[in-house]
């Protein structure tokens, strides 16, 4: 989702009012945090704040007092590229960024090729959907490490309907709706599947692959499983039973289960429903989402499950963690409500060491929290089809993160605590349905808009990535959250016990956490930021969203808002542990107006694969008079949101 904060600066394509916080209780603990935050605040630069902060959580204190040079990171020995904006997107020296797939393109047998000013719902339900966001690769054969053939599997978050459709502008999308025209945008919504592979260096799209797959808002049938399945709050008129909806939307990151099936991450789901939510007897929940009935399209018009005040269920039936398996085309994906209803970022999962298997998920919004999830079940290696259903049972956490440098994972088991009909929580079904309010309850820590969070495959450490929160006042900072009208966002780790890597026990109670990274300007002392003392004039960033880690254990970094800083999103990569840790460096950018998404590496790092979101989204750009005509440079073709595949010449770890 493009970053919704209200600045003046390039405003890019921006729904406007997506990240009003809607947390009531997102107050500050103050007893708990008070003398914490004066260290933390004296923490926030320099080599005496590195040492507070080294004193409050032991882990890296001292890897950022070492005497430092500007030298490469774990393995990271590519040449920075500067900060900047053109019409095009820029690699680091030495690499191929080639587009491997647009907006358009034919996915599924039978698609036309892509005219855009004669589409239709039909012809879109076949082809590459809208602003990609998360992306992943699934080699083949199924459960190889092939890094030169498998499935991409793509999320297509939103659609930008001012550089879709001739005649529209920012603020007018709505203008002239038409039945056909929502369609379009509902089939350009969900996933692709497309088999790819990799020959003589280059990357293509097997066309007219059985494998290829669109998921779409429009028409794919879902199930609904888990605690909350059937439940009377999930049953609309056109689904009597509660246990099937018509598709997924939104759909921002993901992540990928030890089994080889993919999660769909739905988002800001409030954005699609119309009628006045006030008049439902879901009212006090969706008023807990934001949802108010002020929807950035007009599905309601013509979808009367869009329109909450007829069909005032259905938008329980979106927020969840959506399961599928991109192996078989046949499958029907598996809404599992087991993993809680909010606007989930995303969901990264890690095998624990006792074999059980943990998902962790942001909520994305301002004052919102981080949970994680763990099975009941354990993962089993031999047995692809035992694990079919092993997220249908476990428990859902909320995070509570604490001044001495520990967090706490809540549980949220209906009966216990504040969980009960006392609170109008009348099942695990109620409290998975109104998550958020369950986790106000249990007093998790509203955070600074938690966007992708992901396992360090070498270190076991957790990373989040906290995009921003303008809205937090001096009165409410808190340890993990340390700058008031956080515009740049940072970076949190959750350190599990037990041991680095796989000895890491994500099924504990209790963590330790730090902070290697708060983003901005760190020649500019009113940001506050924090690097590695070595970080260069480019090698700073704002606004963190997806994130990925290559085999070595180093971080990339994908932004989203980088545009009011005056250069464009790209990717930033840095080690996080030994002599540069926290040293950020510029790796790639994309062309104006759009956000960088993805990314994700195929197995042995060869080729990185990063979503070009709105492209062409700055402010004024349309259709019409687009900013940019990326990819195609072709005065017949709007900006197409794409996914590049990035390769060294010559070969070689992507990084190196
Ligand atoms: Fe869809 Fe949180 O970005
Ligand atoms: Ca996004
Ligand atoms: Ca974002
Ligand atoms: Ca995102």
């Amino acid at each position: 989702m493009p970053d919704p904060a209200k600045f003046s600066a390039p405003a890019p394509d921006r729904h406007n009012d997506d990240d009003i916080p809607s947390n009531p209780s997102a107050t500050p603990n103050f007893g708990d945090i008070l003398n914490a935050r004066i260290d933390r605040r004296a923490a926030l630069g320099g080599a005496v704040g590195i040492a507070a902060l080294g004193a409050m959580t032991a882990m890296g204190a001292g890897l950022f007092a070492r005497p430092v040079k500007a030298a490469a990171g774990q393995g990271l020995t590519f040449t920075e590229i500067a900060h900047g904006t053109n019409q095009t997107h820029r690699v680091a020296p030495g690499y191929d960024a080639r587009v491997l797939i647009r907006w358009g393109d034919p996915v599924e047998a039978g698609a036309p090729e892509f005219d855009p000013l004669n589409q239709s719902a039909a012809a879109q339900s076949k082809q590459f959907g809208y602003n990609n966001d998360f992306v992943a690769f699934m080699p083949l054969p199924t459960g190889s490490a092939n890094p030169a053939h498998g499935l991409l599997c793509v999320n297509h978050e939103y659609t930008s309907d001012h550089l879709m459709f001739p005649g529209l502008t920012k603020h007018r999308e709505q203008a002239k709706t038409t039945q056909a025209r929502v369609d379009i945008e509902m089939a350009a919504h969900g996933h692709s599947v497309i088999e790819i592979e990799r020959a003589k260096g280059a990357w293509r799209v097997v066309t007219g692959s059985p494998y290829n797959r669109r998921l779409t808002a429009l028409a794919t049938p879902m199930r609904l499983a888990g605690p909350a399945a059937g439940h009377a709050r999930l049953k609309t008129k056109g689904d009597p039973n509660g246990r099937e909806v018509i598709g997924t939307l939104n759909n921002c990151a993901g992540g990928v289960t030890p089994w080889g099936t993919v999660l769909i991450a739905e988002e800001n789901f409030h954005g699609y429903f119309g009628g006045d939510p006030r008049t439902t007897p879901e009212a006090r929940n969706y008023k807990r989402y934001g949802l108010k009935g002020r929807p950035w399209h007009a599905w309601h018009e013509f979808h009367a499950r869009f329109h909450v005040e007829k069909e005032p269920n259905e938008a329980n039936r979106f927020g969840w963690i959506v399961e599928f398996n991109p192996y078989d085309p046949r499958s029907v994906p598996v809404k599992r409500t087991a993993l809680g209803r909010f606007k989930h970022e995303g969901a990264t999962s890690v095998v624990n060491k006792d074999g059980r298997v943990v998902l962790y998920s942001g909520d994305d919004q301002r004052f919102e929290y981080i949970y994680k999830f763990v099975t009941s079940g354990r993962f089993d290696p031999k047995n692809r089809a035992a694990n079919r259903d092993l997220l249908d049972s476990g428990t859902l956490y909320a995070a509570r993160f604490k001044a001495d440098g520990t967090l706490d994972w809540l549980p949220l088991v209906w009966g216990t605590g504040p969980l009960t009909p006392v609170n109008g929580f009348a099942s695990q079904a109620e409290v998975l349905i109104e998550t958020r309010r369950a986790a106000d309850l249990l007093g998790a820590t509203p955070m600074d808009r938690p966007e992708d969070v992901e396992t360090n495959p070498v270190t076991g450490t957790v990373y989040a990535m906290l995009t921003n929160n303008t809205s937090r006042g001096t009165e409410n900072t808190d340890a993990a959250n340390p700058r008031a009208k956080n515009r740049h966002g940072h970076i949190l780790e959750m350190i599990p016990p037990g041991g680095r890597g796989a000895g890491a026990d994500h099924g504990a109670l209790t963590y330790r956490w730090d902070i290697p990274v708060l983003c901005g300007d760190p020649a500019k002392p009113g940001d506050g930021a924090k690097y590695h003392p070595g970080v260069s004039a480019d090698g700073w960033f704002s606004n963190p969203d997806n994130c990925a880690f290559d085999d070595q254990g180093n971080l990339w970094i994908a932004t989203d808002g980088s545009p009011r800083n005056g250069f464009a999103d790209g990717i930033w990569a840095m080690a996080v542990e030994g002599d540069n840790r926290a040293l950020t460096r510029h790796f790639l950018r994309v062309p104006r107006g759009a956000e960088m998404c993805g990314p994700a590496f195929t197995p042995g790092d060869e080729t990185l694969f990063a979503a070009v979101q709105h492209p062409g989204a700055d402010k004024g750009s349309t259709f019409d008079t687009p900013s940019t005509r990326w990819p195609d440079f072709d005065e017949a073709m709007p900006p197409r949101p794409a996914v590049l595949a990035v390769t060294k010449r010559g070969g070689g770890r992507v990084g190196s």
